[in-house]
């Protein structure tokens, strides 16, 4: 058994500690879009494959057997090529992945199914918005000039975002509800955009938005070609035939 991680999530990382402690031969794969990411403790290769082909290849060369597509519910194309590759190399594939946010009473979201629907929702008077999306689709965002931006990024960004008023804040979690409330309060944020990521690390700009009384437009997850998906590590271990001990820490 060898496995591929593909890696860029903390679900991702708590997967590489578990297999790690069971002595799983496993490899760990980033994208490389962060300056700085987390050290694994497992062999770690960085950058793309180059598609469907190049992950192919690196399967057969590297004698996966087992792929664990651990990425961003957002890296639509990673996980379609996962599907694919797999498929194409006769090798099994599952997904872990954080369920999504659900919205709670008092929640005001805007439930909206891509990047362009979410420009498109802040027509109208300028506001001040907190787009904390990642770096990828900012300029997207210049489609509606008028509002003041705030960005929340993991890296400063190499050149401006060609949004006319904006700012940058650099912080890449996990976030606090304290934090978040005192974020929102000092740029007097009127409104947020954020992606349906789940989990827990940056779940309090919801809560907070929720206690201020703040709209939240909500970008829902791409469609994925259906595939077996999971929540935990534990539950990955199971599918590779490997007990989990209940009392170990998963990152559950
Ligand atoms: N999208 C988000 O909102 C978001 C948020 C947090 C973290 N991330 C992490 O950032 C990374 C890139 O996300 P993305 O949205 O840019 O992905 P994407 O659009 O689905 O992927 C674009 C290309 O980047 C390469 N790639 C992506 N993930 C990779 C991985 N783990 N290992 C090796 N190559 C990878 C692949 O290149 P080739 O086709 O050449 O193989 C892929 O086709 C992912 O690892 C993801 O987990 C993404």
């Amino acid at each position: 058994m060898k496995v591929l991680i593909l890696g860029g999530t903390s679900e991702a990382s708590a997967l590489a500690s578990a297999l790690t402690e069971r002595s799983i031969p496993a490899l760990f794969s980033y994208a490389g879009r962060v300056s700085a990411p987390k050290p694994q403790p497992l062999p770690t290769r960085v950058g793309g494959f180059g598609g469907v082909e190049g992950l192919a290849a690196f399967l057969a060369d590297n004698r996966i057997t087992h792929l664990v597509d651990a990425t961003h519910p957002f890296a639509e194309r990673m996980s379609r090529n996962a599907v694919s590759a797999a498929q194409r190399s006769g090798i099994r594939v599952i997904a872990l992945t954080r369920p999504p946010w659900e919205p709670m009473a008092g929640d005001r979201w805007e439930r909206v199914a891509s990047v362009d629907a979410a420009v498109s929702a802040l027509a109208g008077p300028p506001q001040r918005v907190l787009l904390a999306i990642g770096r990828m689709h900012l300029a997207d965002f210049a489609a509606q000039p008028q509002h003041h931006y705030l960005l929340r990024l993991v890296d400063r960004p190499e050149a401006p975002p060609p949004l006319p008023h904006h700012r940058v804040t650099i912080d890449r979690g996990p976030f606090t509800l304290d934090s978040d409330l005192a974020l929102l309060r000092e740029h007097g944020v009127e409104r947020l955009v954020c992606k349906n990521s789940g989990g827990d690390g940056a779940v309090s700009k919801l809560t907070a938005a929720r206690q201020l009384g703040l709209p939240v437009v909500m970008i829902e997850r791409p469609a994925l070609p259906p595939r077996q998906e999971v929540h935990s590590a534990a539950a990955v271990l199971d599918w590779l035939g490997h007990n989990s001990d209940p009392d170990a820490d998963l990152g559950v």
